[in-house]
């Protein structure tokens, strides 16, 4: 193999690879840097791509918290909605969740993700820290010895970074976890029998905190981006092509779904981004193999509808970034061996919410006679009128601090 492979070109060393630029990858990078931990990123997609990716966008207290503690926040203070409660919408009635009261002071920021990573992007370039765009051809070498390489093109040359350590925070489709040899990892998926439409608009949100639909039509969710960019989605079926859904079906289907017959309807706008997204539960265990962790969507995924996209994956590199400052500065092992028994317990509270979450609010195409649309209307119900289902609800939606 060595003999077939041309040298590289330059190479370095560095104590942790992070592989992505994504949240995952990007905060790992500050919270080392915060803790005097060297790394370098190496992202496949080019700035723009990766600045431009439109993803969910509503961050729970403690990645809000996170982001502020590293002095990451001051944007986000500025152009964040802070939301105290959102809707819940059946049988042609809004009810609101109050989650602030039912969770002791809890609110949500309202704020897309991929302004969470232009803004750690921006920070990361001005602490003239490596982060490398268009890498290309990467492949993990080492991963259970004593120091690991990765070799790949960069700039038209063949480059190898060794390291102490690698972060796989190259999500889903990632070439970490594909990196772990054969049989190493349990993998758990679920996959649901629909997808999304979601839409940007230059049109004011009809309220100001989200409301999440259930519809004999479907599922449906007004989310916002600002006082006059509206973010909404439709539940589709999950062969549809984007090309079948015109501007007039995408509004007359939203209309449907979510005016009230004594309300406001939702506001129509040009619409300047769309896309049709199709999800899955996943999980793989254990997130951990040798000198590689994996972090984020790299590891597992949760349909949108509780919104934890995101903050898991935040919440997976608080715990790296801590566990390699007690590697670095105290000598100790033992919470980067339990990194991945840590992670799991909030991935599988977040897996059970999400997949909750989706199962109450979706029509599902199985033919059942109706018991699955009784299930979802009686759970509905009892989460309105019962304060404890309420508060179970609004603690998920938050963050729960204990897992
Ligand atoms: N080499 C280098 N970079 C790669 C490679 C590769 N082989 N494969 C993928 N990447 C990059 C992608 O281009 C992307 O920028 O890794 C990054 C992964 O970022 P995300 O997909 O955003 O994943 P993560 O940081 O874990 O964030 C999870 O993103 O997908 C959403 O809903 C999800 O909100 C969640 C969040
Ligand atoms: C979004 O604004 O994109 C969003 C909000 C809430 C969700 C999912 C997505 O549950």
């Amino acid at each position: 193999m060595e003999g077939r492979t041309r040298a590289a070109q330059t190479t370095r060393h560095t104590q942790v690879a992070i592989i992505g630029a994504g949240p995952a990858g990007l905060m790992l990078a500050h919270l080392l840097h915060h803790h005097g931990i060297e790394s370098v990123i190496l992202e496949h997609r080019d700035r723009a791509y990766v600045e431009g990716r439109v993803r969910a966008g509503v961050l729970e207290q403690g990645t809000t918290n996170l982001l502020n503690e590293l002095g990451l926040g001051e944007r986000l203070r500025r152009e964040g909605l802070i939301h105290h409660g959102f809707y819940l919408q059946f049988e042609g009635q809004r009810h609101r969740i109050d989650m602030h009261e039912l969770t002791g002071g809890q609110a949500i920021t309202v704020y897309g993700q991929q302004e969470v990573v232009k803004d750690l992007i921006a920070a990361r370039l001005a602490q003239g820290a490596p982060l490398l765009f268009e890498v290309s051809d990467l492949i993990l070498d080492g991963l259970d010895g004593e120091r690991s390489r990765l070799r790949f093109h960069y700039g038209g040359e063949l480059h190898e970074l060794t390291c102490d350590y690698i972060a796989g925070c190259d999500g889903f489709h990632g070439a970490s976890r594909a990196a772990i040899p054969a049989g190493v990892l349990s993998v758990y998926e679920k996959i649901y029998p629909f997808a999304w439409l979601g839409i940007l608009a230059h049109a004011a949100p009809a309220s100001d905190e989200l409301i999440y639909a259930y519809h004999e039509r479907g599922f449906a969710l007004q989310s916002m981006r600002s006082p006059s960019v509206s973010r909404l989605y439709v539940q589709c079926p999950l062969e549809d092509r984007i090309e079948q859904w015109s501007d007039d079906r995408i509004w007359s289907e939203l209309h449907a779904r979510l005016d009230l017959a004594d309300g406001a309807p939702i506001n129509d706008g040009p619409i300047f981004e769309r896309a049709i997204l199709s999800f899955r539960s996943f999980v793989v265990e254990p997130m951990q193999y040798g000198r590689l962790f994996l972090a984020g969507d790299a590891a597992h995924t949760v349909p949108p509808t509780g919104a934890k996209g995101m903050n898991l994956a935040i919440a997976d590199v608080r715990v790296l970034g801590a566990a390699l400052a007690a590697r670095y500065h105290e000598g100790r092992d033992d919470l980067l061996a339990a990194y991945s028994a840590t992670c799991l317990k909030r991935v599988w509270r977040a897996e059970h919410f999400s997949w909750y979450m989706t199962s109450m609010l979706h029509r599902f195409p199985e033919n059942d006679g109706g018991f699955q649309h009784h299930m979802q209307l009686s759970q509905l119900r009892y989460t309105v009128n019962s304060r404890a289902a309420a508060t179970s609800l609004t603690e998920n939606y938050a963050g729960l601090a204990k897992v």
